[in-house]
């Protein structure tokens, strides 16, 4: 039988009313305050936002109503607000223009690419705030794949070559944190090599270590435009089967064993279980990715007035933290950072 003693439960008699009262502690607002395992601050939040060429300062992603994609002096601003209400950093994602997108992915790299363009403007006006950058080909490439293919096979080692170049683009934009989100092997060592061998050495690495292929991530494809590229297409051939949890601690294993700085679980919530796993074995900072999906849905259910936004909103953040995140992407970072900064 297992020992409860730790908590008073084998003092109570089998058949005995209960002397130990769970609700007690329950009872008053101070008390569950007071007794509060988890807190969710505005340091935990990292705000994902995207960036397009021209046009209106903002338009809005259908897929999920509140998010925009910015014009680069609109993302300045919005970057301006994100850092006076003190949320830590920002992850920048690019919606290439279709005449930029190509087999080999050359944008990915070229030094003055959107998102490229994007970092140096924020880092000029808001530099308190850190920004962290995707390191995969799919918005660049016009097949979709995070890789780049020769007769529909992902070519992995050539990919990282392209993801160096990615990388140290970045890194010279002003980049704080790079990102690979591309789920190939042995690119978190490569990186971090090329990154100290020109000087990067402050520049960090966040590892999408634990990356599934999920259908979580429509709503993104929509509001990056890399959906109709994919087509049927999938990525299961790199990212991870939502059957595997194991498995995810060996990709951390690696990451962190080539130098990853964070490690990252992607989706969140259907994957609390492993957040849980990679935070206990490995003891780095590590993130959960509220991904596009979890946002819609949560945002779909509230517009029809089935779900209250706010409470579950918080709830579902708090619930990260309980799992062992240090801190999560989520789309909703302003709405919760102006709520936690009313109290
Ligand atoms: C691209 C990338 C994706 C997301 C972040 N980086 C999509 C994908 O892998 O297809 C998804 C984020 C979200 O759904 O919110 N490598």
């Amino acid at each position: 039988m297992t020992d409860l003693s730790r908590d008073g439960h084998k003092r109570q008699p089998f058949g005995q009313f209960p002397r130990v009262r769970l609700r007690r502690n329950r009872q008053e607002e101070w008390s569950r305050r007071l007794v509060a395992e988890n807190l969710l601050t505005v340091n935990d939040l990292i705000w994902p936002v995207f960036v397009k060429e021209g046009g209106a300062a903002r338009e809005p992603v259908p897929s999920m109503p509140g998010v925009f994609r910015h014009t680069i002096p609109a993302l300045v601003k919005a970057a301006e607000k994100a850092a006076k209400l003190g949320i830590p950093a920002l992850a920048i994602f690019p919606v290439v223009p279709r005449d930029r997108k190509s087999p080999r992915a050359e944008e990915a790299w070229r030094a003055d690419n959107l998102v490229n363009r994007a970092v140096a403007a924020i880092k000029k006006v808001v530099p308190e705030i850190g920004i962290i950058c995707d390191v995969a080909l799919d918005p660049y490439t016009d097949h979709g794949h995070d890789g780049l293919m020769h007769n529909n096979v992902i070519l992995n080692d050539e990919t990282i070559d392209a993801l160096v170049k990615q990388a140290l683009a970045q890194a010279t934009a002003g980049v704080d944190v790079v990102a690979p989100s591309d789920m190939m092997d042995g690119r978190i060592g490569r990186l971090r090599d090329a990154l100290d061998a020109n000087g990067f050495q402050r520049v960090k690495l966040l590892s999408y270590a634990a990356k599934y292929a999920s259908g979580f991530y429509g709503p993104f494809r929509d509001a990056v435009g890399s959906k109709s590229s994919l087509g049927k297409g999938d990525k299961r051939t790199y990212q991870m089967d939502p059957a595997n949890g194991d498995e995810a601690l060996r990709e951390c294993a690696l990451d962190v064993a080539e130098g990853a700085d964070m490690l990252m679980v992607k989706p969140g919530l259907p994957y609390l279980d492993v957040i849980w796993r990679v935070k206990h074995e490995f003891r780095l900072p590590t993130y959960a990715y509220q991904v596009s999906g979890e946002y819609a849905m949560i945002k779909a259910a509230s517009v029809n007035g089935w779900l209250d936004n706010d409470r579950v909103v918080l709830e579902s953040l708090l619930c990260f933290k309980r799992a062992g995140a240090d801190g999560i992407l989520t789309y909703s970072a302003i709405e919760v950072a102006e709520r936690l900064a009313k109290g």
